[in-house]
């Protein structure tokens, strides 16, 4: 394994009531709060009312930016940014999941800059420093609360980009498990479909691997399967949201990465279909990753699967290796739509093979993806067309 830097400098406050804090830290930061919400599901749950008593409370002036998208557009954060540049915005405050965080990342870092926000991804123009940004997390799914990345889409463009940029780690993020008791049924499944997958992208990655780190993840995706039915089951257990709230933040701070240089394969495959198509982040990865896992296997990279499905499903370690493999991707498939009940093809939510040439080019950045194993454009099409039944 190659050698690495652990530095993930968000301070968490985790559990019930973890929002008292806010007016602790917002202080710390300045006086004018760039509050940054979606589409209102915070108004509903009270948590408006409580965030806003918290600004008060640290002598804050308050501006607002409502109605962040699912899957957030560069316009967003265009708007994010002139509030900041005309109000002299000194912190910014996320409340709600991914789709808030990452846009109010990005606003952070376009605050900063002359140039329109989407040169941050269409040129990859330098994240040289952002606004300090704070978050509330109100969805247990991408680990935006703990990591340095967010994705934007560009509908114009018909793009959907991640990226990294270290300047964008928020400075403090309060995880109260309780305010996730809210999210639907699907969102649930979705968010949990998508930790799985932040950490099968790791998992499943060609270079050697770190024994503890293997050993880490599997406990976190047995977290995610033992306790997503029961979120689902019962949306006010404690004990289930808390443990996918904690899960979904390690499964994606660098910690388990430790390491190991890797591409992810599914990620950038699921986010051609959420840039035509606008579906939910992790109902695309749901469809995609058994595929891709089906797709992939050989006797070259058996044992892994070997692993996956003895020590995370608890198949017979004794049987054929291959068929232990098979195995753990219909385990996986049996999680992701029976369990969780999400849909199973491409094809049942209004998805055709019409883009996939043009979107396996643009997930392989027209060449390849050297992931797992090394996927060319004309691979990624299969994989797509394997998701339409
Ligand atoms: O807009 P509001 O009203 O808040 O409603 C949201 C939205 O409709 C709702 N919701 C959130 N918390 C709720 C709630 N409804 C009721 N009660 C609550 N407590 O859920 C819907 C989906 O929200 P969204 O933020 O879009 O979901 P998610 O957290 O899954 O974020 C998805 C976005 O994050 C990106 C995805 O690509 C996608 O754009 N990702 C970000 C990553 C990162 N920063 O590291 C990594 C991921 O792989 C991912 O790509
Ligand atoms: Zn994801």
């Amino acid at each position: 394994m190659n050698s690495f830097i652990y530095d993930v400098g968000t301070k968490i406050y985790f559990g019930k009531n973890a929002t008292d804090n806010i007016s602790t830290e917002l202080k710390k930061y300045g006086k004018k709060v760039l509050l940054c919400y979606g589409g209102g599901s915070i108004k509903k749950m009270g948590l408006y009312d409580k965030v806003i008593s918290e600004i008060k409370k640290a002598g804050c002036e308050v501006f607002e930016l409502s109605g962040i998208e699912p899957n957030p557009r560069v316009d967003s954060v265009r708007e994010g940014a002139k509030i900041c540049k005309e109000q002299n915005i000194d912190v910014l405050l996320a409340v709600g999941g991914g789709s808030t965080l990452d846009c109010t990342k990005w606003i952070a870092a376009a605050a900063k800059v002359d140039h329109d926000a989407w040169d941050f991804f269409s040129d990859w123009a330098d994240v040289n420093e952002a606004l300090p940004v704070l978050t509330v997390l109100t969805l247990s799914a991408t680990g935006s609360e703990m990591n340095c990345g967010g994705v934007i889409s560009n509908p114009e463009t018909k793009d959907k980009i991640g990226r990294l940029a270290k300047p964008l780690l928020p400075k403090a993020s309060f995880l109260d498990p309780t305010l996730t008791y809210s999210v639907s049924a699907y969102q649930t499944a979705c968010g949990c479909a998508d930790i799985i997958s932040h950490i099968l992208e790791v998992y499943f990655a060609p270079n050697k691997d770190m024994y503890m780190l293997d050993r880490f993840m599997e406990g976190l995706l047995k977290t995610v399967i033992k306790f997503a039915p029961i979120a689902i089951e019962k949306p006010d257990d404690y004990e289930a949201r808390a443990n996918l709230m904690w899960a979904s933040s390690w499964a994606i701070n660098t910690f388990v990465t430790g390491g190991k240089t890797h591409e992810w394969s599914c990620h950038p495959l699921e986010h051609e279909l959420s840039a035509i198509y606008d579906i939910t982040h992790g109902l695309g990865l749901a469809i995609l990753t058994p595929r891709f896992l089906e797709y992939c296997l050989s006797e070259n990279n058996v044992d892994k699967y070997v692993d996956f499905g003895v020590n995370v499903f608890d198949i017979d370690k004794n049987l054929p290796k291959m068929e232990i493999a098979k195995l753990s991707i219909e385990k996986l498939s049996d999680f992701l739509f029976n369990t969780l009940g999400l849909d199973d093809t491409l094809t049942k939510i209004g998805i055709d093979e019409t883009n996939f040439e043009i979107m396996a080019q643009k997930a392989c950045e027209y060449d390849c993806i050297n992931g797992f194993v090394k996927l060319s454009p004309k691979d990624v099409e299969k994989i797509f067309e394997m998701c339409l039944e």
